[in-house]
């Protein structure tokens, strides 16, 4: 067979550029390669942390794709020749910005995959809670069905008469506060990093500080990122400060919230309902929170007052495919020297 130009001239092929994807993810690779092409290689290992790979195929990685895992110090520490690491959705709060940065190790971010998913998801809980839906659906599909009539309980309210307050404001919370607006509710946010304006660009309300904004939230809706000010920002005293008879929901990340005070406030009644896509540990593990062992439970005084889903919120075919080829973009834009959505650590 006859060699290639290059190689009959002594020259040697410039060497390839690997990315890694750690986890599989696709049963093919058409849409890495086109946004790639020829000059990246795509490697796909099956591994569930990054500790299960070999040394080997961690050796020549310059770019490193990661969906969940868990990209810590030591991690980093395996890929000697590391340019890149793309956090394929929005939550950056499992990688090691700090060890990142001292190696001059770009993170970025997808941050525009789910914006309109996660929005709707929200809405979604808030209204199958406050409209009773998920109350009346678990009672009329009992064996013995409920009887045909509406329910009085102090989750079920007009919407226009109660204040849907959003913690964060950024791209998710401001599509649920536009959703929030055209459902009929007053909607107050509390985000101390937004510009002042930001409400009168929206037509909405700014509280100053977490304590107001709950004071006056009929349903709280959490939308901002973990970071060390979020962890534990909703504690007993904290939900304790909400209406009686408030609702929460929780799309953006489970340990912002004590679940065992949302839990105490629900059995005494102070918290009507709560809806969470996101929970402290995921998926749960023995021991599990007592909220949550009442939920599997179907116990009574829970029935229809939670509503849980899987870290759904995101899920559809079209945010997989956006999560998919904007990844890979994020990626190659990176390698090329021309980063995108950058996370540095000083970015909460
Ligand atoms: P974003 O970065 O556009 O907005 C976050 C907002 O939170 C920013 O405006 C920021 O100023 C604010 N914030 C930060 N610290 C705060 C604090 N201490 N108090 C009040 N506000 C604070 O992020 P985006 O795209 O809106 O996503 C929000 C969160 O949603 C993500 O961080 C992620 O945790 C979660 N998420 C959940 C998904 C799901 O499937 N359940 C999918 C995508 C995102």
């Amino acid at each position: 067979m006859a060699k290639p130009a290059h190689a009959s001239r002594g020259v040697r092929a410039a060497a390839m550029t690997i990315v890694l994807y750690p986890e599989r993810l696709y049963a093919d690779d058409y849409v890495e390669r086109e946004v790639f092409g020829r000059k990246v290689t795509v490697r796909v290992a099956d591994a569930k942390t990054l500790a299960d790979l070999t040394d080997a195929e961690c050796a020549d990685v310059e770019g490193l794709m990661t969906l969940g895992m868990w990209v810590r110090a030591a991690d980093i520490a395996r890929f000697p020749r590391l340019r890149a690491i793309v956090r394929m959705g929005v939550g950056y709060d499992r990688i090691d910005r700090e060890a990142a940065a001292a190696r001059d190790i770009l993170v970025c971010n997808v941050p525009d995959y789910g914006t309109t998913e996660v929005a709707d998801h929200a809405m979604a809980l808030a209204l199958a809670l406050r409209r009773g839906i998920a109350l009346h659906h678990d009672l009329q599909r009992g064996p013995a069905p409920a009887p045909w009539k509406s329910i009085t309980t102090p989750l079920i309210r007009r919407s226009n008469v109660q204040t849907f307050g959003i913690i964060g404001l950024g791209r998710i919370g401001i599509a649920v506060a536009l959703r929030a607006k055209a459902f009929g509710f007053k909607v107050s946010f509390f985000d101390p990093y937004r510009p002042n304006g930001s409400e009168l660009a929206l037509g909405i309300h700014r509280a100053r500080s977490l304590q107001s904004l709950l004071l006056q939230s009929d349903v709280l809706s959490v939308h901002a990122p973990l970071t060390p000010e979020t962890r534990g920002m909703l504690g007993l005293a904290e939900l304790s400060v909400l209406p009686y008879g408030a609702v929460v929901v929780n799309t953006a990340r489970g340990p912002i919230i004590d679940i065992d005070a949302l839990g105490a406030l629900l059995r005494e009644g102070h918290i009507a309902g709560a809806g969470l896509d996101v929970l402290p540990v995921e998926p749960p593990v023995a021991p599990e929170p007592d909220l949550l062992t009442a939920y599997r439970a179907g116990e009574e005084w829970l029935r229809g007052r939670l509503v849980i889903t899987p870290h759904s919120a995101f899920h559809t075919p079209e945010a997989w495919d956006d999560i998919r080829r904007k990844s890979a973009e994020t990626m190659a834009a990176a390698l090329a020297g021309n980063p995108q959505n950058v996370i540095t650590p000083d970015m909460f």
